[in-house]
């Protein structure tokens, strides 16, 4: 499907940046703009910048960059229209389509997230139909609730050939959609149905997309599968999926902490139990992508797996993953025969609420398992736990955590600090990659909590590039009022004569240029500057980057004093324009100088040399006139 320009210019007017974007990074204003930790790349400074005004983000740690919808489509890992159709729901604008026709060829993707959508549905009804009687029995004799079923479109495919099948082609879904969608197989006798005669449970992606099915039988029958699951298809990646994260995740926001489960039905009977900020990782093996997603809401998580054996080694195999990623980890252990499932049926809400604050931070977790598994006496014993535990705490990049830990370990081995310490230094524990990866991030290591971002220390993660480095102070005030505005260009043109002779430095000369340029063709600089690959890449990223400067809210700025900002920016030009002026008038006079000791009588030379001075004490006195820096 084709979106129309009028559609996508009106979701960039509409969409506000900062809704979009504060929905998922902590964002503090700052001056006219705001700061948060960037998304895009892992970090505790503020280092990502959202301007409201032009409606653009920055991040100056990892220098990505855009507007509104190339937020969503970076964030969400969406396409352009996919990411314009989001923001129009998002913000109820109507979407138009650019040509009707082009509608069916365009997007296989859409056509497979739409096939998945419409079986999800084909499901729901079939569950609540007379087919589906057994099944939502079976379904409440577990406690669901009609409720949780609908929202989480826990559905039901009838126990026949190919019933979804002759449904989905009625609906002018072709065999090669349906097939891509995991939903039919090509058999001997012709197309079938993959689920038959089972509960299924829709999988979403953070969006609330229908990506894939757990398909789970309703009998004890173990020469069946207990689940058949969607294989991976362009629409799902499993290691990248949670499953409930879509309707967990303003919770896991708002709590700030989120509950990791194995299991659908885990899921399901915590949510409707009320305990909503929790998302499973669909089987044992939780991966590095799935918790980077979840990561996006909340760095701070309870691991609660079943109590059985298989439950432990999952748990501590996502324990590396998630102290890797810098999270706050915590382990509930259930009793052995329990998983949260029946624990909640069995014992309420309020008791899993207690198991969940008796969490354990993951060192105590390990140790006691470790302490089960052997004889804490035996040195040799002792000295594989220090090792395989110092090498986990290596991993977690905020290294000024370590000590603790050392600590922690220290007093459960009975070892001195000191052992460990030398023990952390051997070569095969240091050099893991994690420690490695932590010294090359060369963001100054100012550490700061998650909700108190400190903005003094923007200045020290900032990085200029060497293009505005170069810059004179007027003209980098120069460019970033012409990026300001077409008005600030008409002043500095008409009212001051401006040449762009003036501006001294090379770097100046393009960027200026460049948007004069843009300006003259009437362009929206900041679209250009976001969007128009034909322009230079380093132009363009130093043009973002002075155009969030800020330089408003400095120090030089209010020595203008109270004035309307309009006056202001007239103001500061003039200043600019002068100034820049006498540094060239006292180049030129330097070179006329130097030529009169060559040939001491010219007096045409005399003469200019007294043109420029009359100049330098013209500007001067308009200067001290303007009363500036
Ligand atoms: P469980 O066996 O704990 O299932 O597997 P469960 O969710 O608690 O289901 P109930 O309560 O028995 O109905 C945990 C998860 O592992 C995956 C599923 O995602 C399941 O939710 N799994 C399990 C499979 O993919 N296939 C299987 O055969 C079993
Ligand atoms: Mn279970």
């Amino acid at each position: 499907m084709r979106i129309s320009r009028e559609t996508s210019e009106q979701v960039r007017n509409v969409a506000d940046i900062v809704d979009v974007i504060g929905e998922f990074v902590r964002l503090k204003k700052k001056g006219s703009n705001y700061f948060g930790p960037c998304p895009f790349h892992s970090e505790k400074t503020a280092s990502f910048s959202v301007s409201p005004e032009r409606g653009i983000y920055k991040c100056f740690g990892c220098g990505k960059s855009g507007n509104v919808i190339n937020f969503v489509m970076e964030y969400h890992t969406l396409n352009f229209p996919e990411a314009v159709r989001m923001l129009a729901l998002k913000f109820s604008i109507p979407i138009i389509d650019s040509d009707e026709r082009t509608q069916k060829v365009d997007d296989k993707r859409e056509l497979v997230l739409m096939a998945l959508n419409a079986a999800s549905e084909f499901f729901t009804n079939l569950l609540f139909s007379e087919t589906g009687k057994n099944a939502l029995q079976y379904l409440r004799n577990r406690h669901f609730s009609d409720e949780m079923i609908k929202k989480f479109n826990v559905g039901y495919s009838a126990d026949s050939w190919d019933m979804l099948y002759k449904y989905l082609k009625k609906k002018s879904f072709e065999e090669d959609t349906l097939e891509q969608a995991g939903l039919i197989k090509r058999g001997d006798k012709g197309y079938f149905d993959m689920f038959r005669g089972r509960v299924m449970f829709s999988i979403k992606d953070n969006l609330g997309r229908i990506v894939a099915f757990g398909a789970r039988r309703m009998n004890d029958d173990d020469s069946q599968p207990k689940y058949i699951n969607s294989s991976q298809s362009i629409v799902y990646d499993k290691s990248r999926t949670l499953y409930a994260l879509f309707e967990a995740k303003n919770s896991i926001r708002n709590l700030n902490y989120s509950i990791m489960v194995e299991g659908y039905a885990d899921a399901l009977t915590l949510h409707q139990a009320g305990i909503s900020n929790v998302v499973a990782s669909s089987g044992t093996s939780l991966t590095n992508e799935q918790l980077q997603l979840l990561g996006r809401y909340s760095k701070k998580l309870y691991i609660v797996y079943d109590g059985d054996q298989a439950g432990l080694k999952a748990t501590e195999r996502g324990i590396d993953i998630a102290i890797s990623q810098g999270y706050e980890l915590f382990i509930v252990r259930l009793p052995e025969k329990e998983d949260p499932d029946s624990f909640v049926r069995e014992h309420g809400k309020e008791e899993f609420d207690q198991y969940i604050k008796k969490g354990q931070n993951f060192l105590e977790f390990l140790i006691q398992i470790y302490r089960t598994r052997g004889d804490f006496g035996s040195p040799s014993y002792k000295s594989e736990i220090a090792r395989s535990l110092l090498k986990l705490i290596s991993k977690i990049p905020d290294k000024l955590q370590h000590d603790d830990y050392f600590r922690i370990i220290a007093s459960h081995l009975n070892l001195s600090e000191n052992q460990l310490i030398t023990l952390y230094k051997e070569k095969e524990v240091s050099n893991n990659a994690a420690a490695v990866k932590a010294s090359e991030e060369n963001i100054t290591k100012k550490e700061l909590s998650n909700d108190s971002l400190n903005f003094q220390e923007i200045q020290f993660i900032y990085s200029p590039k060497s293009t505005i480095d170069s810059l004179l102070p007027e003209e980098k005030l120069i460019i970033i009022l012409a990026l300001e505005s077409k008005n600030n260009i008409n002043i500095l043109f008409d009212k001051y004569n401006f040449s762009k002779n003036l501006l001294i430095t090379s770097a100046a000369h393009k960027l200026f240029s460049l948007i004069v340029e843009l300006s003259e063709e009437n362009t929206d600089i900041n679209r250009a500057l976001t969007e128009d690959e034909a322009i230079d890449p380093v132009l363009k990223e130093s043009l973002i980057l002075l155009s969030m400067l800020d330089e408003k809210q400095s120090d030089k700025w209010e020595n203008f004093g109270a004035m309307p900002n309009e006056n202001k920016s007239a103001t500061i030009i003039k200043d600019c324009v002068f100034k820049l002026e006498l540094k060239a008038l006292e180049f030129e006079r330097k070179r006329l100088t130097a030529l009169l000791k060559t040939n001491s009588i010219d007096t045409k030379i005399t003469k200019q040399i007294i043109q420029i001075d009359e100049r330098r004490s013209q500007i001067n006195d308009e200067l001290i006139g303007n009363d500036s820096f």
